[in-house]
């Protein structure tokens, strides 16, 4: 079997590894990859989406599965280019990716299907967002439409800045066409739960829940990131939530999906938040999250390839998708200056007795050695028994890594360990 992986960073890799467990694999391509990801698969100077030449390259190469990884080439129609040339694929078809690339989509999904979710106003007119604003429950929050590298969410704490958020979005353009129109929310208070699921269309496996850790700063504080470290299981996702969360958001999504003549198969990713009045659904992505998986699949105890076919058949309802009953943390490390402007190009040490445990998202290879290009630059994910060890664990080898400006936090997991208490 020849793989190939579309995308190159932290969530990649740990996709990959996971994905070599199974012996029937003789070979994955990562397209673009990583300096890290190079240890493990085959990298292909090819960009996520530069869907021609991905499509071009299965073909050439007698690929036997894809799975597209990131949000952006699921949104441009990567599986749909792939299928359409008979390869197999991991993912959402464009028109259900659309779940994660039109927010307007997905409050329109949800109001329509009774999915609950924050209260919501759509406009594609500045001036009449404005308007509203003047009147609106202040905190609010303020989403483009389209994809926004996830920067494209603000939380206003005054009037004044929600008027920004709008201006910025919708007449300055700050994140292109995909302000065209905005999504006004209602604030929502509760403690952030994120759980990723397999699903064929017909049925939905979730995974284990995992806690992101978004700002940049130790106590919450700073900037939004991609995500700065995650735990898993997340001890606010009680069996009492789960059924909740299967019953009236999972399901109906999926359900709702089927309805609009929009299956989706793959990952499908809900961030929810446990609000007084039950789960609500904050976002839907139409991937892996981005540093949930790499807590995630490293407790994945059945065989993540064996699952992946089966969401591409539909065959998931017959498909073991089992956990391991332990606890993982990662904690990543950054470049320092990220997410805003940061250095690149410092050489990465790792003990080789660590690297399994490392996911590398942002680093080239040269000359044989490791060198930093991104802002996140790795992942370091540790598993123990209880949640207090797997963290422990992580950050004894984050501190024998070293790169120059290396940054992390210090406080990853103990918000879930203090709801543990
Ligand atoms: P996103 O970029 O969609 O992942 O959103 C970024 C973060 O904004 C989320 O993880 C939440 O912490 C926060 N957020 C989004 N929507 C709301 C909301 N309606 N109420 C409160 N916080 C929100
Ligand atoms: N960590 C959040 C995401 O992948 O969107």
């Amino acid at each position: 079997m020849k793989l190939l992986v579309v995308g190159g960073g932290g969530r990649e890799h740990a996709i990959i590894k996971k994905l070599k467990e199974n012996k029937e694999i003789e070979k994955i391509y990562a397209l673009p990859g990583n300096g890290g990801i190079a240890a493990d698969a085959e990298c292909v100077g090819i960009g996520a989406t530069d869907i021609e030449n991905i499509v071009k390259f299965a073909v050439e190469n007698s690929i036997d599965y894809a799975v597209v990884a990131p949000d952006d080439p699921l949104v441009l129609g990567c599986v749909d280019a792939l299928e359409e040339k008979g390869v197999p694929c991991f993912g959402p078809r464009s028109n259900a990716a659309i779940i994660e690339g039109s927010k307007v989509f997905s409050k329109n999904l949800m109001k329509k299907y009774g999915i609950p979710t924050a209260a919501y106003e759509v406009f594609s007119d500045a001036e009449e967002a404005l308007e509203y604003i003047k009147t609106a429950p202040i905190p609010t929050v303020i989403k483009a439409d389209g994809l926004a590298l996830g920067k494209g969410v603000i939380i206003a704490t005054t009037r004044e800045e929600a008027e920004e958020a709008v201006i910025s979005i919708m007449k300055e353009k700050k994140f292109g066409k995909s302000g065209n129109s905005i999504v006004v929310e209602e604030f929502l208070e509760g403690p952030e739960v994120s759980v990723l699921s397999f699903t064929d269309g017909k049925v939905v496996k979730p995974m284990i829940s995992s806690m992101d850790h978004k700002r940049a700063g130790d106590n919450d504080t700073g900037l939004n990131t991609g995500g700065m470290g995650t735990v898993a299981p997340n001890p606010y996702y009680t069996d009492a939530v789960a059924e909740e969360c299967m019953e009236k958001i999972f399901l109906p999504t999926i359900n709702a999906m089927n309805a609009e003549g929009r299956t989706f198969k793959g990952c499908l990713y809900f961030g929810l938040m446990i609000t007084k009045d039950g789960p609500k659904v904050i976002e839907y992505n139409c991937r892996f999250g981005d540093p949930e998986t790499q807590v995630v699949l490293p407790l994945l105890k059945s065989d993540l390839f064996t699952i992946m076919k089966a969401t591409t058949d539909g065959t998931l309802a017959e498909t073991e998708v089992a956990f391991d009953n332990k606890n993982a943390a990662c904690v990543i490390m950054a470049s320092e200056g990220y997410p805003v402007s940061y250095e690149k190009g410092y050489e990465i040490t790792i003990p080789a007795d660590i690297a399994p445990c490392v996911f590398v998202a942002g680093a080239v290879e040269k000359d044989g050695k490791l060198l930093t290009s991104g802002g996140r630059v790795l992942g370091v994910t540790a598993i123990a028994d209880t949640l207090q060890e797997a963290i422990d664990s992580s950050y004894q080898m984050v501190e024998q890594i070293h790169f120059d400006n290396a940054f992390y936090r210090h406080d990853i997991g103990q918000r879930a360990l203090k709801a543990k208490e």
